[in-house]
């Protein structure tokens, strides 16, 4: 690992919160942060670096795996710094250049700039950062990572592009979809392409479809202002499932490097079928929770959320179904859902076989044949079951489904954060975990129809009981009638 200094905008957000300062705290507890890596955390909020400090240490103390270490916690305060400034002014780029080319402290001219602000102040942090010249490589690497939303639809993610592309190369950009730095998305490689038992029967010739189910308890809470202009169409769909998708689909890669990933994933988001206005209704279906029961608690419906504006018809729910057009897939249906206040909190990927072309059991006991199942659970538990059919044990010829199942137990020291893998990626300068330009713009063209069209009718959006698997009409996008969604997984 390098030196390097991670210059967080946007520090004291719930991001950095959340999620930064603890997967940064984890890193330095398992030594992948060097001596001399540094972090400087931008804030607008006039404080001193003990106030900081503090304030760390409550983000980082409830957060650390296993209670926090002491002295982990110590070491890892010694590579914290605060820098109380405005990101709209030019002199907190020339203090910052300052303070960066100040021997006396010692960072490491490798740059790791994280933007976790709106995307709206990308254009003046990097017009600032390149007025003083931190965008180029000459004295050491300058990264910038950006989180999502990248745009709100195919146009306003070019016009984005643009912004950033004026300061920064895209070897230089890490756009950030926190699902690949998941260890059991990267685990759908592995199962894939290590193995060679599934690839002959990875294509249309024996799968009859696929769903990836992402279901979560909890409703918007408090982010009911942001969350309407978004919906989950974009704010799961286009940002994570799609590029869930694309691992699942993907052709075998070269090789491992981040480019002949990203090359693979690219053709696949290429050869998805065109939605239309006119078919819009076949491909994706929307709904919004009303009031109910989850988890034993009553929730109030979206309507009623704080910030949420009077008769939105923002979808908390959304299912959509992709056809990708090439020769392993054509018209198999790939049915992507998400949903808030469901009855659980997971993440599932279920592929579904075809059934045999004989039915030889059919005057048996057995009757017809049962189609065979791979179910692959991305989250809270790294799981994968293989169904299939087996005799029953007795005098008769009867069967039933049998799993083959294996958990991965994480224990307290392997079940990381994906911004620990997101963040190490981002300084050992590998792309892999992170979305080129071309497919950020492929998936909003994607969606792109669904939203426009959905943006325009609204007038009704179906309701569903908080603590329910989504509105029953959504089954509409399905095109056989024998498919169902598999929500007993
Ligand atoms: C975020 C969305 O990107 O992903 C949230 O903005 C969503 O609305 C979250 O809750 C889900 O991520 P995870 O890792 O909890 O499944």
């Amino acid at each position: 690992m390098q030196d390097c200094t991670i210059i967080i905008f946007g520090a004291t957000g719930d991001l950095s919160q959340k999620k930064l300062l603890p997967a940064l705290y984890h890193l330095n507890a398992e030594n992948r942060l060097t001596e001399n890596t540094k972090v400087i955390c931008m804030g607008r909020r006039p404080m001193d670096q003990k106030d900081w400090k503090d304030k760390v240490v409550d983000y980082v103390s409830p957060r650390a795996r296993g209670g926090v270490d002491n002295d982990i916690l110590t070491n890892f305060l010694t590579k914290i710094s605060y820098f109380h400034c405005d990101i709209n002014e030019a002199e907190t780029y020339t203090e910052l250049k300052k303070i960066l080319d100040n021997p006396e402290y010692n960072f490491s001219k490798n740059i790791v700039f994280y933007l976790s602000i709106a995307p709206s102040l990308f254009d003046v942090v990097g017009d600032e950062l390149s007025a003083i010249g931190l965008n180029k490589e000459d004295a050491g690497w300058r990264r910038l990572v950006v989180e999502k939303p990248f745009g709100y639809n195919q146009k306003s993610a070019h016009d984005l592009e643009e912004v950033l592309g004026r300061n920064f190369n895209e070897k230089q950009t890490y756009r950030i979809d926190h699902y690949l730095g998941k260890g059991a998305v990267q685990n759908i490689l592995v199962f894939r392409f290590a193995n060679l038992l599934m690839e002959p029967l990875w294509n249309r010739r024996y799968i009859d479809h696929v769903q990836i189910t992402h279901a979560e308890q909890q409703g918007v809470g408090g982010r009911a202002g942001y969350y309407d202009g978004s919906g989950a169409m974009r704010d799961m769909i286009q940002s994570h499932l799609l590029q869930v998708m694309t691992l699942i689909a993907m052709e075998p890669p070269a090789d491992l490097a981040d480019e002949s990933l990203r090359d693979e994933k690219v053709k696949v988001l290429k050869s998805i079928r065109p939605i239309t206005e006119d078919t819009v209704d076949d491909h994706a279906f929307r709904g919004q929770y009303a009031a109910g029961t989850v988890n034993g608690e009553k929730v109030k419906g979206y309507l009623e959320e704080d910030d949420a504006p009077e008769n939105s018809v923002t979808e908390t729910y959304a299912a959509m179904k992709v056809y990708i057009d090439n020769w392993r897939w054509k018209d198999v249906p790939f049915y992507l859902r998400t949903g808030k206040c469901m009855p659980e909190s997971r993440a599932t990927i279920a592929i579904r076989f075809k059934k045999p072309p004989q039915e030889l059991f059919k005057d048996t006991d057995i009757g017809n044949s049962h189609a065979n199942w791979i179910v692959m659970g991305l989250q809270p538990e790294n799981t994968l079951r293989i169904e299939i059919q087996a005799k029953k044990p007795g005098l008769e010829l009867s069967s039933h489904t049998v799993g083959m199942e294996t958990v991965e137990t994480e224990d307290t020291k392997h079940k990381l954060d994906a911004y620990e893998a997101m963040i190490l990626s981002a300084i050992a300068g590998d792309r892999s975990l992170f979305l080129r330009a071309d497919e950020v713009d492929l998936a909003w063209k994607a969606v792109d129809p669904i939203i426009e069209k959905w943006s325009k009718e609204k007038d009704f959006v179906h309701k569903y009981e908080a603590g329910t698997w989504g509105p029953e009409e959504a089954t509409s996008i399905f095109d056989d009638s024998c498919h169902q969604w598999r929500d007993n997984v």
